[in-house]
C-alpha cells in the first residue's frame, strides 16, 4: 500500500491527469468538429460522383431552389426548366448553405446571399458559388 506522499503514486497521479487532459482536448475537438458539421457547418464535404442522386426534380421550385446537404450541392431553377447547378459550400469561410427562399440562396453563417446564378448578392463572402454539373434523369438530379 502506498502513501499518498509516495513519489511513485505522484508520478503516476499527474501521468493520469495528462492522460486525462489529452483525452478531454481530444474529446473537445471532436465536438468542435461535430458542431460545424452540420446544417450551415462545415469542413466535411460529401463526395459525390457521375451517376450519384442528388435529390428529386419536383422539390426545386421556379424561381427557387433547394440546398441538397449530403450531395453539398443546391440546385435551382431560375426560369422554367432551367436548372442551375451550384456547390452548397459558402466562398466566405466553408458553410454548408442552409436554405433557398424569396429566390435568395442564404448561408446562415456569416449572412452571404447568392442569386440564383450564384453570384454574390451580399457579404461576408467575395466570391460567387462554383458550379456543379448536374442532369435530370428521369425524377431526379444525379452528378453529370
Ligand atoms: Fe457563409 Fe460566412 S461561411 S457567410
Amino acid at each position: 500500500m502506498s502513501a499518498p506522499h509516495d513519489p511513485e503514486v505522484a508520478r503516476l497521479g499527474a501521468a493520469t491527469r495528462r492522460s486525462f487532459m489529452a483525452g478531454t482536448t481530444a474529446v473537445a475537438a471532436a465536438v468542435a468538429l461535430t458542431a460545424c458539421t452540420g446544417q450551415g457547418g462545415g469542413p466535411q464535404r460529401a463526395k459525390v460522383s457521375s451517376g450519384d442522386r442528388i435529390g428529386r426534380v419536383d422539390a426545386v421550385p421556379v424561381g427557387g431552389g433547394r440546398v441538397f446537404p449530403k450531395a453539398s450541392i443546391v440546385i435551382t431553377q431560375p426560369v422554367k426548366g432551367d436548372y442551375v447547378g451550384l456547390s452548397a459550400i459558402c466562398t466566405h469561410q466553408q458553410c454548408t448553405l442552409r436554405e433557398v427562399s424569396n429566390a435568395t440562396i442564404y448561408c446562415g453563417c456569416h449572412g452571404s446571399e447568392f442569386t440564383l446564378e450564384g453570384k454574390v448578392q451580399k457579404g461576408p463572402a467575395t466570391a460567387d458559388l462554383d458550379p456543379r454539373k448536374i442532369k435530370v434523369d428521369g425524377d431526379y438530379f444525379v452528378v453529370a
